[in-house]
């Protein structure tokens, strides 16, 4: 397989599915990688499934760009596009320019992501400008949740809906390469992803995005109950990790491990 680049993604809107999930270490980098997916993301919400942090605010700069450095041992194939933090960008154009080029010079990306809204137009423009691809992401935007009051559903009504539609447009002609469509209604991401030629990846706004993402902590079951509606579990790694820690416990008390299997003569 050859590597994921930025026009490959552009050409399989209409045509195929794109996957895209998150990473923060080289191993699960190295495991969804060799599973084919499209897209990797080192995603800021590192915060919360990483950090244990109750929200992605406080993730810095510099630890998304150790960990967006050491996913990129772990890819071949995959696209890495990283997470853009919380006043990475907001500050000025010039911070923006100059934080994107940190993660494409020293943590290896090959597009950043930002959280989206009319303010930022301009920001897009600039990163593009430096030859830096850039993916938007609208709706929910949890560098935003004091400001949306939560994590809310957005696009609910028809003039929010109306000025997501717009706002996609304008990411488009900034010339973003892609966009995150996040917790919407399905109809309103249909009506986004039909109305631009750049793809569109949902999570929490159904089937007819262009692609889809998911935390992988989320998807392989490592994340803790509750989980939102649009998540789906394709494993129970939490409850396996728990069971085989208890079952090594319960041998060293016993004596049972180590074995003479697992010492030296
Ligand atoms: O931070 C993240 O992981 C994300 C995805 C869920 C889109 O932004």
């Amino acid at each position: 397989m050859n590597k994921i680049t930025v026009p490959i993604i552009s050409s399989m809107k209409n045509k195929e599915k794109i996957v895209m999930v998150t990473a923060y270490d080289a191993p699960t980098a190295k495991i969804v990688d060799e599973s084919g997916v499209d897209i990797v993301l080192v995603g800021d919400s590192l915060g919360n499934v990483i950090q244990g942090l109750p929200n992605t605010l406080s993730v810095t700069v510099e630890e998304m760009i150790y960990h967006t450095k050491i996913v990129s041992r772990g890819i071949q194939n995959a696209h890495l596009c990283a997470d853009m933090p919380f006043m990475s960008y907001q500050s000025s154009k010039l911070d923006a320019v100059r934080n994107a080029g940190r993660f494409i010079k020293e943590a290896g990306a090959q597009s950043v992501k930002l959280e989206v809204t009319t303010d930022y137009i301009d920001t897009i423009y600039e990163i593009r400008k430096a030859g830096i691809p850039v993916m938007g992401h609208i709706g929910l935007r949890p560098q935003s949740v004091h400001d949306m009051g939560g994590y809310k559903l957005q696009g609910r009504d028809k003039d929010e809906a109306r000025k997501l539609v717009a706002l996609a447009k304008e990411i488009e002609k900034a010339g973003a390469f892609s966009l995150v469509l996040e917790s919407i209604p399905q109809k309103l991401a249909s009506k986004i992803t039909r109305a631009i030629k750049i793809p569109t990846i949902g999570i929490g706004a159904g089937a007819d995005c262009d692609g889809q993402v998911l935390v992988i902590n989320d998807l392989v079951g490592l994340s803790e109950d509750p989980q939102p509606k649009f998540v789906k579990k394709y494993a129970e790694v939490r409850e396996t990790m728990k069971e085989a820690t208890k079952e090594y416990v319960d041998e060293v008390r016993s004596g049972a491990f180590p074995s003479s299997e697992n010492s030296y003569d």
